[in-house]
């Protein structure tokens, strides 16, 4: 049943009518259309639309409803209605016949969805800022865990300098506030409430939108109308917000599947999140991580089309926007899912710190150690440098480690090199020294590890 029937002398087309509705995806804000809709029902008391006893049975009947939708959701979507805001209106108006038909008084469904996604939002951004908490609180009691797993820090994938299990943790955690800070951004601005914007004008009765909007939960209302019923700007916030962050569990998926990798074999995998091959009986695949991974491009996809939907679009509301919210729906549990499933991944890894320390050693990773030896003995950097590469080379020909080398090794390319060189270049010495701000030292790694305990409120 259409609520606009009166000008239309025919009937919508079957076809039309399909590509029109929005139910089979919008049905999932019946909740936050319910919501509204009671708080505007109580303006329309202060206009003198309604009596306070009809609101009262207004309210009542919606407060059932919603009560039928929470049992079984998916009633509403056996329904023939245009939209969510249809199919509300219309039950309302089957529970309480004509009265229900004074609740659309002054409000549009341009104003009412613009509400209505706002308020999903507001929820939905809740449970993504709580998963995100407590995935910087698994790497926290992770990097707690392992602290002193000293395993090769990598650039350009090549062993660069030692570092540990437990630093590379705390990077991730950085990653992850801002993830957060940059939603808590998003909330923010997304926190004005359009409604009582009419269809684009603002509306005929005398609503005061600002108490609409704190009944609401909102901080305020917006300032145009035709803005409000235009503007879906918090949408493409908040998939850019999922696109970064989504990044970072996707490079977070990519250390891990390289560290899984049979190659470099620095961590297992839990059973419980990997899975085997039908063919090859040895196989053990990083299927969870490589899903993470995965999953980045149909986010990435959301975000490229929202932006493509808004770009042309004149003021104000355009039924392209209705294209607005699937991609918005599952991008949110993608996301969600992502961070539960990082989660999970995280808190059954099992680190090898044989090999981690092995693979450290390995590779030169601490030939700087070398070069800042030399610097202190008043030997420039780059000439240090210099001769730091050629003692890694002769390494290299002889396939030793540097601690490997005799010191006789060592003075053929300066003699100011001594005995304390191998106390220098140990990979417990290379990570002691860093101690500066930010530095891998195990000192700075245990005060960041309190800081971000206290942060957090782990006890
Ligand atoms: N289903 C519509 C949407 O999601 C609701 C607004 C409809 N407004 C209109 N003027 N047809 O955008």
């Amino acid at each position: 049943m259409s609520l606009w029937g009166g000008r239309f002398l025919d009937e919508s087309d079957k076809l039309f009518k399909k590509f029109n509705t929005s139910l089979s995806f919008d049905y999932i804000l019946a909740k936050e259309d319910i919501f509204a809709s009671i708080s505007w029902s109580k303006s329309l008391v202060e206009t003198g639309v309604l009596t306070k006893k009809e609101q009262k049975k207004i309210e009542l009947a919606l407060v059932s409803l919603k009560k039928e939708v929470d049992k079984n959701p998916s009633q509403i979507l056996e329904s023939d209605c245009e939209d969510i805001h249809s199919w509300v209106e219309v039950n309302l108006i089957k529970k309480i016949g004509e009265l229900g038909k004074k609740l659309h008084t002054g409000r549009s469904r341009n104003d009412q969805i613009a509400t209505d996604l706002k308020l999903w939002c507001k929820n939905n951004i809740q449970i993504v800022l709580k998963n995100i908490l407590n995935l910087q609180k698994k790497f926290i009691l992770s990097a707690e865990l392992n602290y002193n797993v000293i395993m090769p820090g990598y650039t350009h994938l090549q062993r660069a300098q030692p570092i540990t299990f437990a630093y590379w943790c705390l990077a991730y955690v950085e990653m992850l506030k801002r993830d957060f800070s940059r939603l808590e951004d998003t909330l923010k601005r997304l926190d004005i409430s359009p409604l009582g914007s009419g269809a684009l004008s603002g509306t005929a009765w005398n609503i005061n939108r600002k108490k609409l909007a704190l009944s609401m939960g909102f901080s305020c209302a917006t300032k145009n109308a035709l803005d409000s019923v235009s503007d879906r700007d918090y949408i493409v916030e908040l998939l850019a917000s999922a696109s970064i962050s989504m990044m970072h569990l996707s490079r977070f998926s990519e250390d891990l599947i390289f560290f899984n990798s049979t190659e470099a074999n620095f961590i297992e995998l839990s059973d419980s999140i990997t899975s085997g091959s039908s063919l090859m009986p040895q196989k053990k695949n990083p299927d969870a991580l490589e899903l993470i991974r995965g999953k980045c491009s149909s986010v990435y996809g959301s975000l490229f089309s929202i932006l493509v939907l808004l770009k042309g679009l004149p003021l104000s509301y355009n039924k392209d926007m209705q294209e607005d919210k699937k991609n918005l729906f599952d991008t949110i549990k993608t996301w969600n899912n992502s961070l539960l499933m990082a989660n999970l991944i995280l808190k059954k890894i099992k680190l090898n710190r044989l090999i981690c320390y092995q693979a450290a050693e390995q590779g030169y990773s601490n030939a700087t150690e070398v070069a800042d030896y030399l610097v202190k003995k008043g030997i420039t950097f780059r000439e240090a440098h210099h001769i730091s590469g050629k003692i890694v080379l002769k390494a290299i020909n002889d396939q030793k480690a540097l601690k490997d080398l005799a010191l006789s090794d060592f003075q053929k390319y300066s003699l100011l090199i001594e005995n304390d060189i191998y106390d220098h270049i140990t990979l417990e010495a290379c990570i002691k020294k860093r101690e500066s701000k930010g530095g891998v030292a195990f000192n700075q790694v245990k005060k960041a590890i309190i800081r971000e305990k206290i942060r957090l409120n782990i006890v």
